[in-house]
């Protein structure tokens, strides 16, 4: 198949990218690089023996979006490109509503302009919000309680893939909830590499580990759970990257459908730094502060749909992915 990724040198993406081509799909990636290098494209290649064409561009472009769908004829999407830091939506959230929502739209008005009818779109396990129940269903309600414009974008996309199936019988969206991604290939040459000061726990982990950042600063140990730090359902991008190809096949089915990719455990953010210090045979230096506004004390996904229908669940562990973010570190340093 003749696949466009969209933001696919970014962390889960250039993932993705790698299964795409070991399974012989032909891939056309576009990315504007907002978060992402372009030499990532290089380790693909290395990896894979192949090189995916690349778009230098922004899906904000529609005129250049139209021209590449010109130049190719897609059997189906994948829909990674966006922005992502839950903070900088705050401050500005008009920018994440342009880049997220406009750039979406402009990208299915050429999927329905060139008879494109099949998207995986990259979602996100805060379109379930806040909830007092814990493990998140798919059948769980959507939208209310999102923290912050970030996930409402998740929310909002999700809402528009609906309407276009509902709009086109034969249209077919799968929207993949995320959860907690952690770990990268085992090569250790593409992860995760954000710009600036990152925001996650898990590159924020390496920067400390990497000497780059003198501590991690654990975002309250009050919260109302067994170690009193928040707990996580952290998952294996590379298993993340195999359900984006299981989700390739539920394409064949018109209609939306959304799919938790989770591992169905949830682990605390101090049993993560207790992991990676065993793993790593060093302290991390951290220490705890204040919690952060918007965080959820504990969230963690059902992935039973996903085995049924998909065929997939998460195969790795913390402890893989630990190791693998150590072979990625020692590549980087
Ligand atoms: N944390 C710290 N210190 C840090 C960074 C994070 O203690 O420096 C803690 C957070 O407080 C949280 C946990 O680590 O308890 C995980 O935080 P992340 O920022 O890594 O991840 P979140 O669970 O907040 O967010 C993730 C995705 C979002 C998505 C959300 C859905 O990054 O895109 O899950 O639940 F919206």
């Amino acid at each position: 198949m003749k696949i466009l990724v969209t933001g696919g040198t970014g962390y889960i993406g250039s993932h993705v990218v790698v299964d795409l081509l070991n399974e012989g799909h032909e891939v056309v990636i576009v990315d504007n690089l907002i978060n992402s290098k372009v030499t990532v494209l290089d380790k693909i290649t290395e990896i894979t023996g192949k090189t995916p064409i690349f778009y230098y561009e922004n899906l904000t472009n529609f005129e250049a979006l139209q021209k590449i769908f010109d130049e190719h004829q897609f059997d189906s999407v994948i829909h990674f490109a966006g922005l992502k830091s839950v903070s900088e939506s705050v401050e500005r959230p008009l920018l994440y509503y342009c880049e997220n929502i406009t750039g979406t739209i402009n990208l299915l008005k050429c999927m329905q302009d060139k008879g494109v009818e099949k998207i995986i779109f990259s979602s996100s396990a805060t379109v379930y919000g806040d909830s007092d129940i814990k493990e998140r269903l798919e059948t769980m309600p959507t939208g209310q309680n999102i923290a912050n414009p970030y996930g409402r974008t998740k929310y909002m996309i999700e809402e528009i893939l609906k309407d276009v199936c509902i709009s086109d019988p034969n249209f077919s969206a799968v929207a993949l909830r995320y959860f907690n991604p952690v770990g990268n290939h085992s090569s250790g040459l593409i992860g995760e590499e954000p710009n600036g000061i990152p925001n996650n726990l898990m590159p924020y982990i390496m920067k400390v580990a990497s000497g780059e950042l003198q501590e991690l600063s654990i975002y309250g140990n009050d919260y109302d759970t067994p170690d009193g730090t928040c707990r996580r359902d952290f998952v294996h991008v590379s298993d993340l990257a195999k359900g984006h190809l299981a989700a390739l096949k539920a394409l064949e089915t018109p209609g939306f459908k959304a799919y938790n990719l989770g591992t169905g455990t949830p682990t605390s953010v101090l049993e993560m730094v207790a992991a990676f210090e065993k793993i790593s045979g060093k302290p991390l230096p951290h220490r705890f502060v204040a919690r952060r506004p918007g965080d959820l004390a504990e969230i963690w996904a059902n992935p039973s749909l996903a085995k049924k229908e998909l065929g997939w669940q998460s195969e790795l562990t913390i402890e893989d992915a630990l190791k693998d973010t150590l072979t990625f570190l020692s590549n980087h340093q």
